[in-house]
């Protein structure tokens, strides 16, 4: 498949910058003002694709994935329509929390292969016009970081500073008690005391990573430093991991308490002390001009779990756009009500109140029950996949799709404690069985045990046994599957101006089932893309008059493979139970 054109092929060259001893990239070549803008702007146009690198694909059969899998992988995402790759930790990392406790910022964990590798990685990707952006953790380390190892040794030493201490509270009893009542997202306290200090310090994850203290300069310092590191080998941006929680309150204050318990068992609080301070925006501000000034407009996305679109805003620096490029929405894709209403005012509120900025939106991730669970019925499930694949890649905002994502791959919870991977589906269990049945291996083919992903006896989680029919190898056959649909919506999307760069208007708007949409391009090139939400066949009738087009149908784009008749009318338009219909208008 060809998927560029020749000439968007030679800018796009230009977008994943350079290793350090390349020429830096240059200007687009000779092109008219607007559309070099919008070469250069990639990321508003592009699909990125989460690897979780343990379980993408292990190319030296010890079970566990690795940066030469996702080498070996490349011609496949490149043939999806994959324009980056999203990289989940691969720093060196004793693993507790499955590489999001970094040991070394500038560094590959053996285990997932050496620099060398992820250089070719880099360069490999580039090749394909494939921008690899990697994963920074900022708001902790390790426990076993060289940092926090000084840190937690004396109180003079040039780290200590540098993570949250406190010396705690003296209780009636005489005993020391943690400071406050804040707890870790992963159960219990937030604090933990060291003796040799005779300090707590304060974790809002697991124990065995520390929350680094961003309110001392030589923080800052140390991570930009890293971020020059990988900037340098040409990576094309960061995807920066729990970025609300950088900065807590120096008062230390309690949370307030809110009703009910959490799967964890603690008290449920209202964070008001440890996510979103205010002082977060200015190291943002720096952190967007030390990537751009690098060329090849680097990205900043973020793992940006906020209330709602207001707080979302603020992430991109509102109105003056010098924060985050792309703050992940989790508002629509986790919403987890498939209901038209409901993403009918959560597409408008992102389109219209974020001052013009990029909207990105995700279905799917490494921490989440997949969106085939979240969203399926039990009934329709299939269909539906094809429904929320056709909301993302039709929508105007840029898309994250996680590995899996695109064949259907199910969720496997554990049945057993004894199976649990995930620290947190132990201290939760039986309530919170963790995250390891999203993130079980990629189903690439039916020629071993371990579905292609393998060539070893077993995988660090088990591959599930529907594997046989739900992997890469025989959908890439079949031409109705989930990932050729994913295929043709992202070819579309690639490839049709109102898709590409089009506004985006809502239609039908009093519908409750329906939910449609109109994307018009820059040259008067129109689309109306039409979702069923409901278990029941509906018919339409949308009105296009208002904005200047006749609502005449030229062609149908995209459709249901269960569509009783390919409808031609926009006045009497018949979508199958959750069926889709997207078709070039006039
Ligand atoms: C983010 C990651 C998650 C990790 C946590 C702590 O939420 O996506 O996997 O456990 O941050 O780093
Ligand atoms: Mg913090």
């Amino acid at each position: 498949m060809t998927r560029f054109a020749p000439l968007a092929a030679v800018l796009l060259a230009f977008v994943v910058g350079s290793a350090p001893s390349q020429i830096p990239p240059g200007p687009p070549v000779a092109d008219s003002g607007a559309t070099k803008q919008r070469e250069l702007e990639w990321w508003k146009r592009a699909v990125i694709y989460e690897i979780y690198v343990r379980s993408f694909q292990d190319s030296d059969g010890d079970g566990v994935g690795d940066v030469n899998g996702i080498t070996q992988r490349l011609d496949y995402l490149r043939d999806l329509g994959v324009d980056a790759i999203w990289v989940s930790p691969m720093f060196p990392s004793p693993q507790v929390d499955f590489g999001y406790d970094i040991s070394n910022y500038e560094a590959v964990d053996p285990q997932y292969g050496s620099l060398a590798d992820f250089d070719r990685l880099i360069a490999e990707a580039r090749k394909r016009h494939i921008g690899v952006i990697i994963d920074m953790v900022l708001n902790h380390t390790s426990d076993r970081h060289p940092w926090f190892v000084n840190s937690a040794r004396s109180r003079t030493a040039r780290e200590h500073d540098w993570y949250v201490w406190s010396d705690g509270k003296r209780g009636p009893d005489g005993a020391m008690h943690p400071p406050n009542n804040w707890v870790s997202l992963f159960g219990g306290s937030a604090w933990e005391w060291v003796p040799a200090v005779k300090q707590y310090y304060y974790h809002k994850f697991y124990k065995q990573q520390p929350d680094l203290n961003w309110r001392n300069p030589a923080v800052e310092d140390a991570m930009f430093s890293a971020m020059r590191f990988w900037l340098d080998r040409g990576v094309a941006g960061f995807r920066l991991d729990a970025v609300p929680t950088l900065f807590e309150d120096p008062a230390l204050k309690d949370e307030p308490v809110l009703p009910g318990i959490n799967a964890q068992g603690d008290a449920n609080l209202d964070h008001i002390y440890t996510e979103n301070l205010p002082e977060l925006h200015a190291t943002m501000r720096r952190m967007r001009s030390l990537v751009s000034a690098y060329p090849g407009e680097r990205v900043l996305v973020g793992e940006t779990y906020l209330p709602d679109t207001a707080s979302l805003d603020k992430w991109y620096g509102g109105a003056n756009h010098d924060e985050l490029q792309l703050p992940m929405d989790m508002l629509v894709g986790f919403s987890n009500k498939l209901s038209a209403p409901h993403f009918r005012s959560l597409l408008a509120e992102v389109y219209s109140q974020i001052h013009g900025s990029q909207p990105l939106l995700v279905f799917d991730n490494h921490d989440n029950q997949r969106s085939w669970e979240r969203y399926g019925d039990g009934f329709h499930d299939a269909q539906i996949a094809r429904l929320v694949a056709a909301l993302l890649l039709t929508s105007k905002a840029t898309a994250l799709l996680y590995q899996g994502e695109e064949i259907g791959q199910r969720t496997m919870v554990p049945t057993r404690i004894e199976d649990v991977r995930d620290p947190i589906g132990v201290t939760g269990w039986p309530k919170e069985k963790g995250r390891d049945g999203e993130r079980t291996p990629m189903q690439w083919d039916a020629t071993n045990g371990q579905a292609g992903f393998s060539t070893g006896a077993k995988s660090w989680l088990p591959v599930p046994q529907n594997y046989k029919t739900i992997n890469v190898q025989s959908e890439l056959k079949d031409p109705e599957s989930l990932l050729n649909w994913h295929r043709r919506l992202i070819d579309l999307r690639r490839t049709n101006p109102a898709l590409r760069d089009g506004t985006a208007a809502m239609l039908d708007e009093q519908n409750p089932n329906v939910l449609s949409y109109l994307r018009v391009a820059p040259s008067g090139a129109a689309v109306v893309v039409v979702l069923n939400m409901s278990a029941t066949p509906q018919t339409v009738s949308l009105d296009v008059g208002g904005a200047g087009l006749k609502g005449i149908v030229t062609e149908t784009l995209m459709s249901s493979a269960n569509a009783a008749s390919k409808t031609a009318s926009l006045h009497d338009a018949k979508v199958p139970p959750f069926g889709v219909w997207v078709a070039a208008i006039e």
